[in-house]
């Protein structure tokens, strides 16, 4: 036993909770009745040790590039074909000799370079539309090239090329002086970059906001919990890059310079998309950045961009899909956490939470429900279908909600094993033929958490009716008896990328063992010593801290440490051709997993799809494949109603099908503070329904963490708090701090539905952020470009979390100019600030600095304890004027579930000289009236104040505030409040 509850609680709320069926530490590693305790490793763990080529000497200095011939100028592009100059240079592949140039001028802001090998050797992603089929393949108009924001220019020989931004002459891409490399294995391009270059994007990874320029980003979807700057579980190869002039000169300039931040700049940003599947390593390097891919061909997107950020987003976000809606529900609460052993447990979760007045809208199930980790089964004792049925029951009367885990992997029955005979997904699958293969034509077969595991592919066309008859079967083992009624709200999808835990195809021979312990010991089981606490804790709690920090870690990662000694995979001299090989390429990228073999913990390249293509070269796209079977499956199942996805693995364009939670980050500061940048980028990508695992996931929280990230949680799109096996509870009602900051938070996120649903319509729409750097609304002020430890939501709200221990206070700054007002979320005065001063707020715990910026409106509801049931009460407005008197705003309204809604409501709302008008468009109405208004910045008590030119006698002005409430406006509006169109003056 490493911990006790009782070593971590401070709050007298302990006692009562111990009374309650949780178990602790000490009884994970008493009674895991779930996992079979054999936990020695069996298969390969550690792959064939690579040496990264990013940090051996580079291969390439003797290639030569290539010469243009045949060039022709159309009206829609430019073609041509590229000849290889001199003999092959190898550098970690074959070259070939002849290319062929295809640029096209997909739309006005947006242009398309592509060079493909002359005989289409290489595999071609754009070709397989099968599998991903956005709008950039489908330019919905012609093109006027005189209207082209940009022009494409080039030298011959050797061939360079350079797009530029007609309006300011600004170069966004530019090849010149980097030869072209074009091997089979590896395809080199380089683009020129402008000095202290703002980028932002090449995700998936844990980074600040912005970039910098020393950083190698690695392409490849990878199963591991928050490796600061390396891959990660999804792959979104775009990049948005900002540029700042001053305004009297045509130079860059230095952002980091404060006396540069006296003058006025101008700004501009553009974006840059490589489109592939393929491995690849991205190097950002002071003077170019550099795509090192390990296959496929170049599919180069440029978008020539504006002054906003946010139009160059929505080219983008246009290109590869506009994000799905989600339900209204999934803005509310979601708890989660892998370890409920039973549903009583949940239930108990459920009224807890109501007992401490915490709203809670969403039971999270991981892979404690399922029947021994098997996917599309539920364990019938401690997930009995009779207890299941009664959880349904009683979560649907409250307008509660259910989501389940399935894993990408399904369990391989063991043929020697007779009871695993009625194991229908594996036998369903082998049947149908849906699995993904060796090479040979075997079954592939690696290694999750039931075992061995085999794969779906999901590029087969066969395994749509697979994957929907699973969860058919699912939805029926959780007590449904009606294929049109599905219990569960959506689902949640893990491991995609896919992660296996092993080397290869590890279970080929070893089936007849099944089912296997992963090759670890899992959190909480006996000698797991993996277990921390959030910084700050030996000060916050320090007897706890000094019994916990004895158990010491070293005994467990000393088994971690390879004995293997590096290998070079291309050890034949610069000069000479490497040998061709699909799990070890001769260009080695920088994957994060142990020893950087591609076929370590992921299923290899080298699995093959039911058409012969190679996973290699679609090595990144798994789970968008599962994502989007799994939103068709629940289409079919329920026809008229949004479906409801959470994917961990994504790829371009998975917000048309799928929200996101940032995977498995840790209870501490630095990954809630890495989780505003996540999520800033992640709506950056078209995938605006993100959060983080609230309160951390791996290791133990401390009370101050999580009281300050389930504040800051509540203004996340996605709100789930969610806890790793064997850590310590963290649910918040635990903690009297924790429990009344949620509370606080919560009332906040409840009240504002409206305007969240609206953005998230909004983002639907155009690609709006929900979720946006300082730098999207405020472009032309340098000093924002890295600001990633405050945020806003939408347009209107600036959020000031504390991201460290130990605190009262928080910093921030107030962004815009003299003419700025920002106001207070909890008093609505406005906010004393110099313009840019990085002014200290308070901060106490149970608290989050929230400012409403002038000019905006912003539409609420009284907040109750479910979305449903606010969705009920009254609306109001939160009129904050600037120093004109005027304010904008909107409100969009439909049922909330319907995939195509039979009706629906738009409002837009407008503020100036002393009279707010609502004009509606759309006949969706929920009957609801509007209770009151409040106007801030008002200076001097109304006279009269007048609905539709009636008086309203109910209303009151504070002077020292400058605040107008006017309310009981139910009655004016008792046809609903935005039934009609009306005016308020005062
Ligand atoms: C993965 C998921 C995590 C989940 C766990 C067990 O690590 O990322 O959220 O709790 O698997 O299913």
């Amino acid at each position: 036993m490493l911990f006790s509850l009782d070593l971590v609680s401070k709050s007298i709320f302990f006692i009562f909770l111990w009374s309650l069926p949780f178990r602790s530490v000490a009884d994970d590693s008493a009674s895991s009745t779930s996992y079979r305790v054999e936990p020695t490793p069996i298969t390969p763990q550690e792959g064939i040790p690579q040496r990264i080529s990013v940090y051996q000497p580079y291969r390439g200095g003797n290639c030569h590039g290539y010469r243009a011939k045949d060039i022709s100028r159309t009206d829609q592009g430019v073609t041509g074909s590229l000849e290889l100059i001199g003999s092959p240079c190898y550098a970690y592949g074959t070259d070939y000799k002849d290319l062929l140039l295809n640029v096209t001028y997909d739309t006005e802001e947006r242009i398309h370079v592509s060079i493909r090998d002359a005989n289409h050797t290489q595999f071609e992603f754009s070709n397989r539309h099968d599998i991903w089929d956005a709008p950039i393949y489908h330019p919905s108009s012609s093109v006027n090239q005189f209207n082209l924001l940009y022009n494409f220019s080039f030298n011959a020989d050797p061939f360079e090329f350079w797009i530029t931004r007609k309006s300011d002459g600004e170069v966004l891409f530019d090849t010149r002086g980097h030869p072209l490399i074009f091997e089979d294995q590896y395809i080199e391009l380089t683009t020129n970059m402008v000095d202290d270059y703002n980028i932002y994007g090449l995700a998936e990874t844990i980074h600040g906001l912005r970039l910098g320029n020393n950083l190698t980003r690695t392409f490849w979807a990878n199963d591991e919990a928050s490796p600061l700057d390396q891959n990660m579980y999804g792959t979104h190869p775009f990049y948005l890059e900002q540029r700042y002039k001053p305004v009297d000169s045509n130079s860059n300039v230095n952002y980091n310079s404060s006396s540069e931040q006296q003058k006025k700049y101008t700004s501009a940003s553009h974006g840059v998309l490589m489109l592939t599947a393929n491995g690849m390593d991205v190097l950002l390097r002071p003077k170019y950045l550099q795509y090192r891919m390990i296959g496929g061909i170049i599919d180069l997107y440029v978008y020539a961009g504006s002054e906003k950020p946010q139009n160059t987003i929505t080219q983008f976000i246009e290109s590869i899909g506009f994000p799905q809606m989600h339900q209204y529900w999934t803005m509310g609460f979601h708890m989660c956490r892998w370890g409920y052993e039973n549903i009583s447990q949940i239930m108990q979760v459920r009224e807890n939470m109501r007992k401490f007045n915490i709203p809670i809208e969403t039971f999270w199930s991981d892979i404690d429900y399922m029947d021994s980790l098997r996917d599309f089964t539920v364990d019938p004792i401690s997930y009995s279908q009779e207890q299941m049925i009664e959880f349904f029951h009683d979560i649907e009367s409250t307008h509660q909600h259910y989501v389940p885990i399935v894993d990408a992997a399904v369990y391989a029955a063991n043929p020697s094993n007779r009871s695993d005979d009625s194991y229908g997904p594996y036998y369903e699958g082998i049947e149908k033929d849906v699995f993904l293969k060796n090479p040979d034509g075997s079954l592939y077969i690696g290694e999750v958490w039931p075992g061995f595991t085999v794969f779906p592919d999901f590029t087969n066309p066969k395994v749509q009716d697979y994957w929907k008859h699973g969860i058919q079967n699912m939805s029926y083992a959780f007590g449904s008896n009606s294929s049109s009624y599905i219990p569960f709200s959506g689902l949640w999808l893990d491991m995609n990328e896919p992660s296996s835990f092993c080397v290869g195809s590890c279970g080929s021979n070893l089936v007849n063992s099944n089912p296997v312990h992963p090759p670890f010991k899992l959190p909480g089981e006996p000698d797991d010593l993996t277990l921390n606490y959030p910084e700050g804790f030996n000060l916050t709690n320090k007897t706890e801290y000094a019994s916990a920090s004895s158990a010491s870690l070293s005994q467990y990662y000393a088994t971690a440490t390879s004995s293997m000694q590096p290998v070079y995979p291309t050890a034949v001299p610069i000069g000479q051709q490497p040998k061709h090989d699909i799990n070890h390429p001769p260009y080695a990228i920088n994957t994060e997993q142990g020893n950087h073999d591609l076929a370590n913990h992921g299923v290899s390249p080298n699995a093959t799809h039911h058409d012969g293509t190679l996973r290699y070269d679609l090595f990144n796209i798994y789970g968008y494949g599962e994502i989007k079977v799994t939103h068709k499956a629940l289409t079919d199942l329920q026809p008229k109603v949004r479906p409801f996805i959470l994917s961990r693995s994504t790829f371009l364009g998975s917000g048309v099908y799928s929200a996101h939670w940032l995977g498995d980050n840790h209870s501490n500061w630095p990954n809630m503070f890495f989780s505003i940048s996540g999520m800033m980028v992640f709506n950056m990508l078209g995938v605006p329904m993100v959060g983080a695992d609230v309160c951390g996931f791996q290791d133990n929280a401390d009370e101050e963490l999580c009281a300050r990230w389930m504040a800051m949680g509540a203004f996340s799109p996605f709100y789930r708090n969610h806890n790793q096996l064997g850590s310590i509870h963290q649910e918040p009602y635990l903690w009297a701090s924790v429990a009344e900051s949620s509370r606080r938070a919560m009332n906040i996120r409840y009240s504002l539905l409206p305007y969240w649903y609206t953005l998230f319509r909004q983002a639907s729409y155009d690609g709006s952020t929900l979720i946006r750097p300082l730098f999207f609304e405020f472009p032309d002020e340098p000093s924002l470009a890295g600001a990633d430890r405050q945020f806003l939501v939408g347009d209107s709200l600036l959020v000031s979390p504390v991201l460290e221990p130990n605190t009262t206070t928080v910093n921030g700054v107030f962004p815009g100019d003299e003419n700025t007002v920002w106001y207070d979320w909890y008093n609505h005065t406005a906010i004393e600030h110099k313009p840019y001063e990085n002014k200290t707020m308070d901060a106490p715990l149970e608290h989050i600095n929230v400012a409403i910026r002038g000019n905006k409106i912003i539409p609420m509801q009284q907040p109750a304890y479910t979305t449903e049931e606010t969705r009920k009460n009254p609306f109001s407005l939160l009129v904050a004027l600037d120093k004109q008197g005027t304010a904008y705003g909107n409100l969009y309204a439909d049922d909330g579930v319907s995939l195509t809604p039979n009706a629906t409501l738009w409002v837009d709302f407008s503020a100036k000289s002393n009279k707010l008008s609502s004009s509606s468009f759309g006949t969706y109405n929920d009957h609801v009236p509007l209770a009151n208004v409040t106007i801030l910045g008002v200076s001097s008590s109304p006279k009269q104040v007048l609905f539709n030119g009636n008086i309203v006698n109910s209303y009151t002005y504070s002077d020292s505030i400058q605040e107008l409430i006017i309310n009981n406006l139910n009655n004016f509006t008792s046809a609903g409040a935005f039934a009609s169109n009306w005016t308020i003056t005062w």
